[in-house]
């Protein structure tokens, strides 16, 4: 699939992951899975307590991994719990670490079949990771994967604010040029 290709299967919005009619979200959690803030909050507030039930049994996840669990009351069928990693500088391998949330992500997606993913803008909130060079890992790591498989139908960026949006939608444009 050439790199304009992709493109055919990437899409920016702008709004609530929880909302989203997708296969599959992605949570940016903490190493334990237990819940939290952020959109770790709105997952779980939106899932019910049985997400946690089942969390509570995955016995947590590393910084760049992922696990798999039902959306309970999500309109996704599935949840991709990942561990963005904590902005300390940019010399503590943070960007390996957050390609890697995308990679293990998409992975685990094409094991369970699943044709279409949200992602949030994973570690840009809580742990401060910059919003452009985030959003530029994401784009360039979702690209490459979206590259070499063809399971994926579609994946969108889920933003919550404007600056978000504006920020997915520039770093696309530059990604792949004008031409959408
Ligand atoms: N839908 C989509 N995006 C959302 C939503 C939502 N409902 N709520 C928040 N966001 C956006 C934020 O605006 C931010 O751009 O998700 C991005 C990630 O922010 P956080 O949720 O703070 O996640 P992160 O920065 O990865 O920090 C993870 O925060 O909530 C805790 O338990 C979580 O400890 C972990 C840490």
């Amino acid at each position: 699939m050439r790199a304009s290709d992709s493109l055919e299967h990437i899409l920016v919005v702008q709004g609530d992951i929880t909302r989203q009619d997708v296969d599959a979200i992605v949570n940016a959690a903490n190493e334990s899975l237990l819940g939290g803030s952020g959109v770790d909050g709105a997952i779980h507030q939106a899932a019910g307590p049985e997400l946690l039930a089942e969390c509570r049994r995955l016995g947590g996840c590393s910084t760049g991994q992922a696990k798999i669990t039902q959306g309970y009351n999500l309109p996704a069928q599935w949840v991709i719990h990942t561990v963005g990693p904590v902005w300390r500088g940019g010399q503590h391998h943070e960007d390996e670490r957050l390609a890697s949330c995308y990679q293990s992500s998409l992975t685990l997606a094409v094991e369970y079949k699943i044709r279409t993913l949200a992602f949030p803008a994973i570690s840009t909130g809580v742990y401060g990771f910059p919003l452009e060079r985030a959003t530029r890992i994401a784009i360039a790591t979702v690209n490459v994967f979206l590259d070499q498989s063809s399971v994926i139908e579609q994946v969108r960026f889920v933003c919550f604010g404007d600056e978000a949006y504006e920020g997915y939608q520039s770093v696309l444009a530059d990604t792949f040029g004008n031409s959408r």
